[in-house]
């Protein structure tokens, strides 16, 4: 059997990791400022989750939904706690579409009204509602386009209260920061704005912290740097350190019904174990922290480099834009310096996810790369 041949891959084939490195089968050795998309958090292969995960493994590894799961209970109170959301319930899935598929469909169940609003250049995942309200119509197929999704620029709130006032809109849903699309972001005075147009409206606001949240951000949740209290959060990529996990966080504006949301794998013994273990380690070894100055760090060293136009987003969810595009850089940085960066549907930025336990040093080793790459390039 072949398989579904639907990824362009780099042939690179990584088969150890250990903190922010990648191992090949040859023995060579890279940098991970990708972090696999943004999902290693802790660092790979960290020894708390190792053991905690194993140590699960040898207990029970799942069991359904239909019975008590203490860890869910742990997870929900450790999580709250950690990201200051103790208000919200959580509901736990597999994945940041599965996530923003229920919240979507949340909002729907509490107004009755099914038109969602997104911003151009958002991405939200490839299930059903998830993806029709994704700005690419090239992963949207005609069965996803029946959704009725309206995409608008961001930052225009004009526009956006305009839409609203309408009257037939369920939800708004937003990403903290944007994470494919190429670090673009709303300003505070518009994030105030959408929560305070909504609330009027009665619209659901939901921001989708799948990649911007788990501190990515120099703060738990992106949103948090535009003091709102947005009615569901959507989480995923981080919360599990690679092991498959989601969560949709969900205000008290919406009365959870046996029913309403389910699934079999969600939420299961392991995966708990992940993100239980995820929080302790972020927690111990105060990662937020070290985000913010390895963030401020980066910062400083990237202006070393004339041939960069911009600098986009917050803490370690980083853009660095050039007037040209960068498929190239990206290549030479993989395969003559063994760098992981990631690219963006804006070609012209190298988008930069590592694990929030990256050290000042390896953005060193990056930026001296870089410029090694870039010099090449002339
Ligand atoms: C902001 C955002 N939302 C949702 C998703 C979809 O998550 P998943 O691939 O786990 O379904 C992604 C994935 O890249 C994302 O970046």
């Amino acid at each position: 059997m072949n398989l579904f041949n639907v990824y362009p891959l780099y042939n690179v084939v990584p088969l150890k990791a250990s903190g922010c490195y990648v191992w090949d089968e040859k023995g060579a050795k890279y940098l991970d400022l990708y972090g696999g998309h943004g999902v290693i958090s802790i660092g790979h292969s960290h020894s708390d989750y190792v053991t905690k995960l194993e140590g699960q493994l040898n207990k029970i590894g799942f069991y359904s939904n239909s019975v008590q799961n203490p860890l869910q209970v742990e997870l929900a109170n450790k999580l709250g706690k950690l990201s200051g959301c103790e208000d919200y319930d959580l509901f736990l899935c597999n994945s940041g579409a599965e996530a923003n598929e229920n919240a979507l469909k949340l909002a729907s169940f509490k107004t009755g009204k099914k038109r969602v609003i997104s911003f151009e250049r958002s991405f939200h995942g490839r299930t059903s509602a998830a993806v029709a309200a994704t700005d690419n119509l090239n992963i949207n197929a005609p069965i996803n386009l029946q959704q009725e999704v309206t995409f608008l620029p961001l930052n225009q709130i004009d526009l956006f209260e305009s839409e609203i006032e309408k009257g037939d809109v369920c939800a708004v849903i937003i990403e903290g920061i944007q994470g494919v699309g190429g670090l673009d972001e709303g300003t505070t005075a518009f994030f105030q704005q959408l929560e305070k147009v909504c609330t009027k409206n009665e619209v659901i606001l939901i921001l989708d912290e799948i990649q911007s949240g788990y501190g990515r951000s120099g703060k738990f949740f992106a949103f948090q740097h535009h003091n709102i209290h947005p009615d569901i959060i959507t989480i995923a990529k981080g919360m599990g350190n690679g092991f498959p996990i989601g969560g949709v966080l969900i205000s008290d504006k919406i009365k959870a019904k046996f029913g309403m949301l389910g699934t079999t794998f969600g939420g299961n013994h392991l995966a708990c174990a992940a993100a239980i273990s995820v929080l302790d380690v972020m927690e111990k070894e105060n990662l937020i922290d070290n985000t913010n100055e390895v963030s401020e760090y980066f910062l400083k060293r990237i202006k070393e480099i004339p041939q960069i136009t911009k600098v986009k987003g917050k803490g370690l969810i980083l853009g660095v834009e050039f007037d040209f595009e960068v498929a190239e850089i990206r290549k030479k940085l993989i395969f003559d310096k063994h760098i992981f960066t990631g690219g963006a549907s804006n070609k012209k930025l190298l988008r930069i996810l590592p694990p929030l336990s990256v050290a000042k040093s390896q953005i060193d080793e990056f930026v001296d790369a870089l410029k090694e790459v870039l010099n090449d390039k002339k």
